[in-house]
């Protein structure tokens, strides 16, 4: 947990910026694998992490606006879970850790929460995405639960990702320190790409990287040497000289914030020409978009800098054809590059989008576009300082796509279907790097994980 002040200035940046009526926040529960007492590793809701810094089962919180009162609701636990769970500490010490004054037992919450809407007042809450709490909203506001999320609050949601999206010195440092995670399982999924490895033994061992370095993973890894499967999260191939293994993972620090990489690598240590060729394109593109990404500009401008910078290495190798500028207007690279160059990144991989990923990514800035490819585009608003992004180029030959598009006669002015029809059984290339927004540009968070061709040739081979 941080310092109670940082939960404390928080709580009062969020108070200013909601006009009136009750905010309530809800913890997460434990959520059964296969039975009530067979559980998922615990996650706390991020949003009641970042305001009241609980880490714990079974709690909710309200802050009262109008009368500018904050309440932890939660129970001290039983001597029969001290048995089984160990001693926890009890409501009052977890409210002063972050400096909440008042407590009040679980059941009260029904009674607050109640006389609320008896009077009238206006009770604001995220979006929620679990079960149990959208259950638990239904009965608290009384309203069927199909209901319950269009009720909730935009005022209140605008004002969290306002305050959300600019990382604190505090989050900044957190963060940087477990880039050193983030580096180790990138290297050791790299150190492990040889002739005759499972995909599923060097997922394993990223998942123990991450866990023995603070936490569990912060998604579920993408280790395949089918990589044009954008997120494939079936790891059943063997590794074989020549594959290109794409590795997409990343690690939640002890306070629970992401790092998300992609590393390609080739299996064996020696990528061929044509490999070579297109994984080029790639880090250009990861170049000149991080060359590209300061405060000031939108990061939809950003995305369009990486994909120009992909059609036009991919017009180079006679793949596409045709006006690179007008290429990429009409959308044609998106048959490489289907997806967005990034995203926000925090307490979630894909930061803040339990709320909406549309609301977090272009607030009322803008339009986000329906343009295939762009589309799929989660972050498009101006950049500030202290956010912190993912810079995820990639280049994919997706056969059912290739085949599609061929079919439909889809921007032949654009795509040489000739020559795409030979890539085929390419596979596909991402590299991702974690990114902080700093006064006049950005850096890249941590030591940077081996990314030219010669440093990972080099670290697969030990
Ligand atoms: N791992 C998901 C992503 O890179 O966005
Ligand atoms: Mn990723
Ligand atoms: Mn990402």
């Amino acid at each position: 947990m941080f310092s109670k002040d940082v939960y404390i200035n928080r709580r009062k940046k969020l108070q200013s910026r909601v006009e009136s009526g009750i905010i309530l926040m809800l913890g997460n529960n434990d959520s059964p694998m296969n039975y009530a007492d067979n559980v998922y590793h615990f996650r706390q809701d991020s949003t009641f992490l970042y305001f009241f810094g609980i880490d714990l089962q079974n709690h909710a919180a309200i802050i009262d606006i109008d009368n500018n009162k904050e309440y932890l609701f939660g129970d001290d636990i039983s001597l029969g879970h001290i048995i089984w769970m160990g001693p926890q500490p009890t409501m009052v010490e977890k409210a002063a850790q972050v400096g909440v004054e008042n407590v009040k037992p679980m059941t009260d919450l029904t009674k607050v929460i109640g006389d609320a809407v008896k009077q009238g007042r206006k009770i604001h809450f995220n979006p929620p995405y679990r079960g149990e709490n959208i259950m638990l909203l239904s009965d608290l506001l009384d309203v069927h639960h199909s209901k319950v999320k269009e009720m909730a609050s935009l005022e209140l949601t605008k004002a969290c990702i306002a305050i959300r999206s600019v990382k604190e010195p505090c989050e900044i440092e957190e963060m940087e320190r477990h880039m050193a995670t983030a580096y180790k399982m990138h290297t050791t999924a790299m150190m492990m790409a040889h002739d005759g490895v499972s995909e599923q033994e060097i997922t394993g061992v990223l998942e123990g990287v991450s866990m023995s370095g603070g936490g569990m993973v912060s998604f579920p890894i993408i280790c395949s040497k089918r990589g044009e499967t954008l997120h494939n999260h079936n790891h059943g191939n063997i590794l074989r000289n020549g594959d290109l293994l794409l590795v997409d993972a990343g690690s939640e620090s002890p306070l629970h914030y992401a790092t998300d990489h992609t590393r390609t690598t080739a299996v064996g240590g020696k990528f061929s020409q044509r490999q070579k060729e297109i994984y080029e394109i790639v880090l250009a593109a990861n170049d000149t978009a991080r060359e590209a990404t300061k405060p000031g500009i939108t990061y939809k401008e950003c995305h369009l800098v990486a994909a120009r910078t992909i059609a036009s290495g991919l017009k180079d190798l006679g793949l596409m054809k045709g006006d690179v500028d007008e290429a990429v207007a009409q959308g044609a690279h998106a048959m490489f590059f289907p997806h967005g160059l990034g995203h926000m990144l925090g307490l979630d991989v894909h930061d803040m989008e339990d709320y909406n990923d549309t609301l977090v990514g272009y607030m009322d800035e803008m339009e986000r576009s329906s343009q295939f490819g762009l589309s799929a585009l989660r972050l498009g608003r101006t950049l500030e300082k202290n956010w912190v992004v993912t810079n995820e180029p990639g280049i994919y030959f997706i056969p059912a796509l290739i085949d599609t598009w061929k079919a439909e006669g889809k921007f032949t002015n654009f795509i040489n279907y000739d020559k795409v029809e030979t890539y085929k059984d390419f596979g596909g290339i991402r590299l991702e790097d974690d990114i902080l927004i700093t006064e006049n540009g950005c850096r890249i968070l941590g030591e940077r994980i081996p990314i030219t061709i010669d440093e990972v040739e080099a670290t697969v081979k030990g």
